[in-house]
């Protein structure tokens, strides 16, 4: 008889609910969460002392975090601004830098903002039906873009990956996305210092 988490399964995503069928955990992320994230502190500040809101969530599949596993689930970013900056994951690399990720976009829009250690950066679109591949070494944050709608998208990365806020909480991305005139618009962190330079 093998183990019970040998034995294959499935699970269903729902759409518009945003939700899984079934989930091991429930993460729940919030404006005091992203202390320093954003560029407009006294926005930040001044929305933190109103309600420190739940900005996104993520629910995942549990699974063993060791290589040879792939680790799932949904991640649900909430509409909105801290003044002209959309609302965010905290972004991460993957501890395991040499671990690649894959999103699939199943409602809203947005983007993937990311970036390598070497400082090279991209950002990419994300629409549903959209897949995004991240390579190995690239920390990923998606924004939500949407002025109503959530972003959800479906994950899927390697089990022994690991994640790393540290460094972005430190450096910050080197993109922003902003609204502009009722657009989106991709701009340089003003904030960003490259971990290099601070060496
Ligand atoms: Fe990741």
């Amino acid at each position: 008889m093998k183990k019970k988490q040998d034995i294959p399964f499935t699970f269903g995503v729902n759409i518009p609910d945003a939700t899984l069928d079934k989930y091991d955990n429930h993460i729940i992320r919030t404006l005091s969460s992203m202390q320093g994230q954003y560029f407009d502190t006294e926005s930040y500040e001044a929305m933190l002392l109103e309600d420190d809101q739940v900005l996104y969530e993520v629910f995942e599949i549990k699974r063993p975090e060791i290589a040879g596993e792939l680790l799932t689930g949904l991640s649900v970013v909430h509409p909105g601004k801290v003044g002209d900056e959309f609302f965010m994951t905290k972004g991460h690399f993957h501890t395991v830098l040499e671990t690649a990720e894959v999103y699939y976009c199943l409602q809203g829009e947005g983007y993937m903002v990311m970036e390598t250690p070497e400082g090279d950066w991209a950002v990419e679109e994300l629409r549903p039906g959209r897949v995004l591949y991240v390579p190995p070494r690239w920390a990923h944050r998606s924004v939500n873009s949407s002025a109503d709608e959530d972003l959800v998208t479906f994950f899927v990365y390697p089990g022994h990956a690991g994640h790393d806020y540290g460094t972005i909480e430190e450096q910050g991305f080197r993109n922003l996305v902003v609204e502009k005139n009722g657009r989106s618009k991709i701009i340089d962190n003003p904030r960003w210092r490259h971990q290099e330079e601070r060496k």
